[in-house]
């Protein structure tokens, strides 16, 4: 007697003809709750209506009866010999019904029946399963439709290796979920070997899903859409089909890896898809591997990161374009039949037009507190493309590298790994959806997402290039005694031959210029030191005026056309990152500055984009690979600075929000928006970076753009990471005062606005008024921000996201000169009653705003 344990079940009794060390185990003793049936449920050893089970006259004592269609997997490892059954339309249906039979070993038919209409005689199976790891067993309904179909595997045996291993009936389709909280993204593997995805937010289905359904689909072999892989081969071959291989799972911590492992059917190409997930925060990050074990170089046209399928219905996208100093604005819109993309072109800066992060909303137009949304954000800098194909049935989301002209080689053994795709999900709206994504932000995005960011001065919007020793020197007394931390000199300090007044000169010429800083940067560091403060320095490592030594020296090593005239834009050219001297000569500048003594802070710029991308380094075939070895080269640099100088805090910039995603904020610790300061565009341009970006990240500095009020300034830019870029010198003492009295008010709330949740509560845009509130992690205080941007009531303002139970006490922070306390202040109140009743502000007039303090 042999013992078969499957399934946590052990089968007894059955007296198997066994072949030498081989078992035979019949399909009867399996699990047939995993086999599906068109009509009734499948039967163990009886026919589908539960009379025996009889083909053409003949009874046998052991099989299964069931019915078209019909469909078992069964798991058996490598280690089956052979399946045998007799197959055949059961007696019940009469002279009715017709199927046909198919046996397939790990998606590839094995054997197939050929038409049995009832009536006809059993027909003997025996298929070789050797190396096979699942067996599938298929009716099909003849073509003519499923009535009548009792489709009998009599006799059915799967005879195994030894007696040790048993088969293992298994779901119908292996599902291969990718699972945070409340978040699924479910995979699905077809009787074709290929992977299916099921749209987002619908069950896995019960049959091989249709061909647009194709999870990660490739070019030229049947699938006619956008495709996310497109690859010419070793032998000019430009179709690719991956089939299914496995997947791998992996945790550490809080965080959970899955590895889907895909392969081409004719090719040694592997395809990985990885995910990375964080369960508590409905955070995915999604990348692709690409190996090339072909033995010649192969060629990817196109290879996004992430091609997610959605339902069309009520599918809506908001997206962000802008241009400098109007970074960030949003367009909403229901997606319809054709693609629509978001993408760039322009390699380095490349958000200059339009940000690498949106939303999808599956309920219709996002709303803050309901409805199921889904961040998407693309960790490049460099071009990109999100591509939103919808194809009637179903919308595909293609984000990635843009394939536009970036052809990209792969030698045998290379790999190619894809920028990462961040998704975040919420099935409340997007405030729930941020505050997923600001906690993951704070974990895993940004350097030192839990340390507290200091209260800065820059004197860029100051002082511009005008500026010498003496004068930064004499903003430090003023700067101290109004609380700043840490001082930022930006642009203007370098070159000598060139010396860098305007924009005009210098650029790469990384020398402190003797005539303003005769002793170099160290001074101006330690008189920062002395009053307490912090000294932090600009830097442009990327660029090159061609009025500058290093230019006259290396005209090579700038990014052109030959032939073509040299295209400047701010009189400035992009050194070619791509070549190794240069890769060494931005690394020892930015090296030689962050370790002159004191220096513990840098802004690091870039001003403009590509428009002639040829490369002078790379060779002639290789030219397309410039937008992505750019990028991989400055995230190198990047990198390796926030390895050598892990204390010193990196800001992103360029020229305003030219680069702001998740690829390179992860090497720093904030980013500047836009050179817009105006906080009339700041209040709605910071609630749409807030979508994506937690606020201590966010630079919002007060400055006289847009010559608003100075208190109305303050209380914008304290919504976020706070900063001042004025003329202390030349400020009055009653703004003077008022500077003072936010940044005090600042630093008493930056642990909540800096750490805790935010709740979006008005939105600004075309609105009177916009409104906002953070809490605390234990709820136990909150701020809450009203900003007046035209004339108009002084209505309460409502937070969310208090602790009902909990009492605060309310009080109006630094507020404005002559302006009367608001009626709750210095009152306790519950967070129930403040959520419901709302907290008056003092503010009603335009260009007024309030800050207010709920603590215990
Ligand atoms: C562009 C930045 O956005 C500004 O803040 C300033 O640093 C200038 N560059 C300096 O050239």
């Amino acid at each position: 007697m042999r013992f078969f344990a499957y399934a946590g079940v052990v089968a007894l009794g059955w007296l198997g003809a066994a072949t030498g060390l081989g078992g035979d185990v019949p399909l009867a003793s399996l699990d047939l709750k995993q086999m599906t049936a068109g009509w009734s449920v499948t039967k163990a050893n009886a026919g589908i209506n539960g009379t025996p089970l009889r083909i053409a006259g003949h009874t046998y004592n052991q099989g299964v009866g069931t019915h078209a269609a019909s469909r078992l997997r069964v798991q058996v490892y490598g280690k089956a010999q052979k399946f045998t059954a007799q197959v055949g339309i059961d007696e019940s249906a009469g002279k009715n019904g017709s199927a046909e039979f198919i046996v397939q070993g790990d998606g590839v038919v094995l054997w197939r029946s050929g038409l049995l209409k009832g009536g006809d005689p059993a027909k003997a199976v025996s298929v070789d399963l050797a190396g096979v790891k699942f067996l599938t067993l298929l009716v099909e309904d003849g073509g003519d439709g499923s009535s009548h179909d009792h489709a009998d595997w009599a006799d059915a045996v799967i005879t195994m290796n030894d007696g040790v291993i048993a088969p293992v009936a298994v779901a119908p389709y292996e599902v291969v979920p990718v699972q945070t909280k409340s978040f699924a993204l479910n995979f699905q593997v077809g009787d074709d070997g290929r992977l299916y995805q099921t749209q987002v937010g619908t069950p896995a289905k019960s049959a091989t899903p249709p061909r647009p359904e194709e999870a990660y689909p490739q070019a030229g072999d049947g699938y006619i859409w956008e495709p996310a892989l497109q690859v010419v081969h070793a032998d000019g071959n430009t179709s690719t089909t991956l089939k299914y291989q496995g997947v791998m799972r992996a945790s550490t911590g809080a965080q959970e890896r899955v590895s889907i492992q895909l392969r081409d059917a004719a090719y040694p190409l592997d395809v990985i898809l990885n995910f990375r997930l964080h369960a508590e925060r409905d955070v995915i990050e999604q990348w692709v591997e690409i190996r090339n074990h072909e033995n010649g170089e192969i060629t990817l046209e196109r290879m996004a990161s992430a091609a997610l399928l959605f339902a069309p219905q009520n599918l809506y996208l908001t997206h962000f374009s802008g241009d400098w100093a109007a970074e960030m604005q949003p367009t909403t819109e229901r997606l319809t039949p054709g693609t629509k993309i978001l993408d760039s072109k322009i390699g380095v800066r490349a958000h200059q037009f339009g940000n690498p992060s949106f939303v999808l909303s599956l309920d219709g137009p996002p709303l803050e507190n309901s409805g199921r949304v889904l961040a998407g954000s693309l960790a490049w800098s460099g071009s990109f493309q999100c591509a939103f194909d919808h194809q009637g049935g179903q919308v595909r989301a293609l984000c990635g590298v843009n394939p536009f002209a970036s052809a990209y080689h792969l030698k045998p053994g290379e790999i190619f790994t894809t920028p990462t795709m961040i998704w975040a999900w919420s099935t409340n709206g997007l405030g729930n959806m941020s505050r997923h994504l600001h906690a993951w932000a704070r974990e895993n995005g940004l350097r030192d997402g839990h340390e507290p960011r200091a209260v800065l001065l820059n004197n860029w919007e100051a002082t511009g290039f005008d500026f010498d020793f003496k004068r930064i020197v004499g903003l430090y007394d003023p700067a101290k005694a109004i609380g700043t931390e840490l001082f930022l000199l930006d642009d203007g300090w370098f070159g000598n031959k060139y010396p860098r007044v305007d924009d005009r000169a210098g650029l790469g010429d990384w020398a402190p210029n003797r005539q303003r800083l005769p002793d170099g940067l160290a001074p101006l560091a330690t008189e920062a030191i002395q009053r307490g403060m912090r000294f932090g320095i600009w830097i442009e490592p990327e660029m090159v005026n061609p009025k500058s030594e290093l230019f006259e020296q290396h005209p090579d090593w700038v990014i052109r056309q030959p032939k073509r005239e040299l295209e400047l834009q701010r009189t400035q050219l992009t050194l070619d990152l791509t070549r190794p001297e240069v890769q060494a000569f931005e690394w020892d500048l930015i090296k030689n500055i962050l370790s002159v003594p004191g220096i513990t802070y840098a802004k690091w710029d870039c001003n403009r984009y590509l428009t002639q991308p040829g490369s002078p380094y790379l060779a002639a075939n290789r030219q397309s690979h410039l937008w992505i070895d750019y990028m991989r080269a400055l995230y190198a640099l990047m990198e390796k600075t926030a390895k050598e100088f892990p204390k010193t805090e990196l800001m992103l910039c360029s020229g305003g929000g030219g680069r702001v995603d998740y690829g390179a904020l992860k090497y720093f610790h904030e980013f500047w928006p836009s050179d817009n300061t105006d906080p009339v565009v700041r209040v709605p341009m910071q609630w749409d970076y807030s979508y994506f970006f937690p606020p201590l990240a966010i630079a919002s500095h007060v400055t006289h753009w847009g010559n608003r009020p100075l208190h109305f300034a303050c209380t914008v830019a304290m919504s976020a990471r706070f900063g001042m870029d004025l003329d202390l010198v030349k400020l009055s003492s009653e703004d003077r005062a008022i500077c003072a009295g936010a940044i005090q008010a600042y630093k008493q709330i930056r642990e909540v606005t800096q750490q805790g949740n935010l709740y979006r509560l008005e939105r600004p845009h075309d609105a009177v008024r916009g409104a906002l509130n953070f809490v605390s992690q234990d709820r136990a205080r909150a701020v809450v921000f009203a900003f007046q941007l035209k004339d108009g009531v002084a209505l309460p303002v409502k937070p969310q996201g208090l602790d009902p139970n909990r009492q605060y006490t309310v009080r109006e922070l630094n507020r404005a000169p002559g302006r009367a306390a608001i009626p709750l202040e210095g009152k306790k109140r519950s967070g129930a009653e403040l959520m419901r009743e709302g907290v008056v502000p003092s503010c009603a007039k335009a260009l007024t705003a309030c800050v207010v303090e709920l603590a215990p």
